[in-house]
């Protein structure tokens, strides 16, 4: 990795959710979640494919819902160096596209080889997410209301100026609960708690902080956003039945264990890119028009904290060039 100092692989990943973004789009409101992933899997691993670098899939997603997905232990890239981990989520919000909601997006994220969490055996993780103020506020471990007068403080507010975004799902009625209770307001997401992350860790877009249980890829991979911004990010595995008890008892995993977002992938150059599939709040989704479409992305490094927001109009005879379906 050292001699590739100088370069910003985010600047090529953009391609790769571009890619993944402009073929899924064409799935918006149809209804079909699996042709739709498959849509966005084959962009990403078509374009990843092109980019110099040896990087072997760490975080594949799609495990838990038996989607189609990049496989874990895949290699991808088409040069000996650098040696990479990659994280991908080629549509996170699979159901808000095939719905036709807002906020579906694409993410990969890279970094050095051997510095991505390997979720063992455990679907979910109960998360917290802050942006860069608020740091050093949060602790997964302490109550829902120590945590928001600790964000509170940190961002000069009261608690009741916070907004707390999760996933509307049964398994956070008591969290939702303890949240009211401390007077926090409530943005409740139907999916893609990667977005969630990453809004909670941007200042100025109305989101302070994502709480609740989602999934472990999906830490990983806000992970990766979030080690560029600055916040920080705080997740413990979460067993979700006995079969997932069994196997971490069985391999002697702490379920107790604290993982920070430099748990999550420890490397020193992290790279994410994403790129809204539906309109959103973090990012516009892919427009077609007559002969192209644009889109619009974020492009994050971690080693100089630099964050890109990337719009791009795309020319269906470039597309066909390097192999990108388009229609
Ligand atoms: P997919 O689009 O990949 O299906 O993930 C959507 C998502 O909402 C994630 O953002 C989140 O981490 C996870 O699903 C939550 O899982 P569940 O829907 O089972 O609660």
């Amino acid at each position: 990795m050292e001699q590739q100092i100088g370069r910003n692989l985010a600047l090529e990943l953009v391609r790769v959710t571009e890619a993944a973004a402009l073929t899924a789009g064409r799935w918006m409101g149809r209804g079909q979640k699996e042709a739709a992933d498959q849509a966005a899997v084959d962009a990403m691993r078509m374009v990843l494919n092109t980019i110099p670098m040896d990087g072997v899939v760490v975080i594949g997603e799609g495990a838990k819902d038996k989607a189609p997905m990049l496989f874990e232990g895949e290699h991808l890239g088409c040069a000996d160096e650098p040696k990479t981990d990659i994280a991908v989520d080629p549509i996170d919000g699979t159901r808000l596209l095939s719905q036709g909601m807002a906020n579906s997006i694409s993410t990969v994220a890279v970094a050095e080889r051997g510095s991505m969490f390997e979720s063992p055996y455990v679907a979910y993780m109960d998360k917290i997410a802050v942006g860069p103020e608020a740091a050093d506020a949060v602790d997964i471990n302490a109550s829902v209301e120590t945590n928001l007068k600790n964000v509170a403080r940190a961002l000069n507010r009261d608690v009741r100026d916070l907004t707390v975004v999760m996933l509307d799902r049964p398994r956070h009625e008591e969290l939702a609960q303890q949240v009211r209770e401390a007077g926090a307001r409530i943005r409740f997401i139907m999916d893609g708690d990667v977005a969630g992350a990453v809004m909670a860790a941007t200042p100025g877009t109305g989101i302070d902080i994502l709480m609740g249980i989602g999934g472990a890829p999906e830490a990983v991979v806000a992970a990766c956003a979030i080690r560029c911004i600055g916040g920080e990010m705080q997740c413990k595995l979460w067993p979700r039945n006995e079969e997932e008890w069994a196997s971490v008892h069985a391999h002697g995993v702490d379920v107790s264990r604290v993982l920070t977002a430099a748990d999550l992938v420890h490397g020193d150059d992290v790279f994410f890119a994403a790129t809204g599939i539906t309109d959103g709040e973090l990012l516009k989704g892919v427009h077609y028009f007559g002969d192209g479409a644009t889109t619009q992305s974020v492009v994050m490094r971690s080693r100089f904290g630099t964050t890109r927001r990337v719009d791009t109009v795309h020319r269906p005879s470039k597309l066909d060039a390097y192999g990108v379906p388009f229609d």
